[in-house]
Order: C-alpha cells, then sequence, then structure tokens
C-alpha cells in the first residue's frame, strides 16, 4: 500500500483564502482590521523562522502584525510589560509569545499574563480549563488544526481508535481532549502514549489514527501500524544536513518512508500540520477580533 498524502498547505490555503474574505470584510463594513502581536525573545533559529511565517501569513491574509523582538538577556518584568502593552492595545486582538522562552524566565508566568480574551494561542488557564469543560474558547493551534485537517481530508473520527504519542501542554494533551469530545473530528476513544509507556508499538498496532507528537524521529515507524491507519505527524525535526545550504533538513516524528507502505494517509513534514497551525492562529485572531466588535460596536 502506498498511503494518500493529506495535503497541509492545500488545505491551509483553502481556509486563509475564506479567511482573507472575512477579513476584506470586516475592513470594508466596519473598518477593522484584525490585528496579531507577536513577542519573541532571543534569537533561536526555529522560533524566529516559525514568527516570520506566521507574520507573513497575516500580512497575506490583510491582517495587521505587530511584532516585538527582544534580547535574550530581557527579563521576566520587561517581558511581561510588553505583554501588558499589548493586552491593553486596542489595536492587537491577539497575542503570541513565542515558546519556548529563555532558561531565566518563567514560561507560566508569561503565559498567565497573557489576558485571556485576547489568548490567540489557546494556552491560558482560563482557556484550557473552557476548553476541557467544552465553553467558548480559543482552541491551541497545533491540535485545532490536527482536527480540522482531519475532517477536510474525509477521515471518519466518531467510534474509532486514536492513539497520541506524546503528553505536552501544546500538543499532546489538548489534542487528546478533543478527540474524545462530542463533537464533528471528535468522539474517538483515545489512548495517550508517552516516554513511560513500555510497549509503545502494542498501542499504535490497534490505533486506526495515530497522532505523533513525541518530538523525536524515526518514534513511528511502519512495522508499528495496523494496515491502512491514518497517520498525522506533528514532529518537526532539524536533522544535520551538510548538502544542504541551510545545514540542516526537516523530518517528523514518523518515518515516512515506511510508515506510507502500511499507512492509508499520511501528512508529510514540512507541509503537513505545520501550515494548518498557522492557519487556526489566523483564524483565533479573527475570531477574537470579531467578538471585540460584538461587544463594543451596536
Ligand atoms: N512554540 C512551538 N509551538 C508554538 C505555538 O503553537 N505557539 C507558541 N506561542 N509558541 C510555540
Amino acid at each position: 500500500m502506498s498511503a494518500q498524502i493529506i495535503d497541509g498547505t492545500r488545505l491551509a490555503t483553502e481556509m486563509r483564502t475564506e479567511i482573507a474574505a472575512q477579513v476584506a470584510d470586516l475592513k470594508a463594513n466596519r473598518n477593522i482590521t484584525p490585528g496579531l502581536g507577536v513577542i519573541l525573545v532571543g534569537n533561536d533559529p526555529a522560533s524566529l523562522s516559525y514568527v516570520t511565517a506566521k507574520e507573513r501569513a497575516c500580512a497575506a491574509a490583510g491582517m495587521l502584525s505587530r511584532e516585538i523582538r527582544l534580547p535574550e538577556e530581557t527579563t521576566q518584568n520587561d517581558l511581561l510589560n510588553c505583554v501588558e502593552q499589548m493586552n491593553q492595545d486596542p489595536l492587537i486582538h491577539g497575542i503570541l509569545v513565542q515558546l519556548p522562552l529563555p532558561r531565566h524566565i518563567d514560561e507560566k508566568a508569561v503565559i498567565n499574563a497573557i489576558s485571556p480574551a485576547k489568548d490567540v494561542d489557546g494556552f491560558t488557564p482560563v482557556n484550557v480549563g473552557r476548553m476541557l469543560i467544552d465553553e467558548p474558547c480559543f482552541l491551541p493551534c497545533t491540535p485545532h488544526g490536527i482536527i480540522q485537517m482531519l475532517i477536510r481530508a474525509g477521515v471518519e473520527t466518531s467510534g474509532k481508535h486514536a492513539v497520541v504519542i506524546g503528553r505536552s501542554n501544546i500538543v499532546g494533551k489538548p489534542v487528546a481532549h478533543l478527540l474524545m469530545r462530542k463533537a464533528r473530528g471528535g468522539n474517538a476513544t483515545v489512548t495517550v502514549c508517552h516516554t513511560g509507556t513500555p510497549d509503545l508499538a502494542h498501542h499504535t498496532r490497534q490505533a486506526d489514527i495515530v497522532i505523533a507528537a513525541a518530538g523525536r524521529p524515526n518514534t513511528l515507524t511502519g512495522d508499528m501500524l495496523k494496515p491502512g491507519a491514518v497517520v498525522i505527524d506533528v514532529g518537526v525535526n532539524r536533522i544535520p544536513d551538510t548538502s544542504r545550504k541551510s545545514g540542516f533538513r526537516l523530518a517528523g516524528d514518523a518515518q515516512f518512508e515506511s510508515v506510507s507502505q502500511v499507512a492509508s494517509m499520511v501528512t508529510p513534514v514540512p507541509g503537513g500540520v505545520g501550515p494548518m497551525t498557522i492557519t487556526m492562529l489566523l483564524h483565533n485572531t479573527l475570531e477574537s477580533c470579531l467578538r471585540t466588535c460584538a461587544t463594543t460596536l451596536p
């Protein structure tokens, strides 16, 4: 079997076209432009590349993006002040503090400082809590992007067995919740595996859908799959490659060659989950702007 590739770039373009039309409509009818505030601390090349991609996507959708770039040695207090400045700025509807932050900064304190009403990453305790009890909230972008991908690729989740590899706050925990909730793209039976799981393959071989979010290349290989399973690869691993100008190539958590021989569908890296994550950030920023309009305009 050779798996069908779920083209994240194409699905993301489809959604971004819909978002851009709504942004244009807001501008024309209400003279309001959704705005995203981005804060980047330090010089991590991967973070810099993510932030650049997010800002470009904002501009392409007709949104405003404002960036604050701070040096690695920025104090926690200075960072908290920047977050507060964006909390107060009426032109900013969504705030994103790119993670990870330098080690001397308390990441939780910074996330807690973001106004839940502008938390388009869906990382604050208020939004996480609301998500868990199915109340209106901003859903975290990568998990929400994965669900949208499954829906738009025509993958049935209801009644299926989904295995999530990884238990991070950003991907593993929230995607497990979205897959199990009683909603479109959910209603699955979910198993969460992690570094404490003794026999990972025992679990993945029973899965109809595998979400690989371990952050380690080759975590999932073809022999660990049931024939016909759907594989969503969330990994973005930089593998040194001297034959490339950049000095590295990107690889997912799944071993693409063997997995694509057994799975029915698989997401590529790059060009899979990544573009969908950025798209859901645009979606949340637009949503936040629409909520502001609803509360401030007649
Ligand atoms: N670092 C890796 N993924 C993310 C994300 O989705 N949002 C933020 N803010 N930082 C990240």
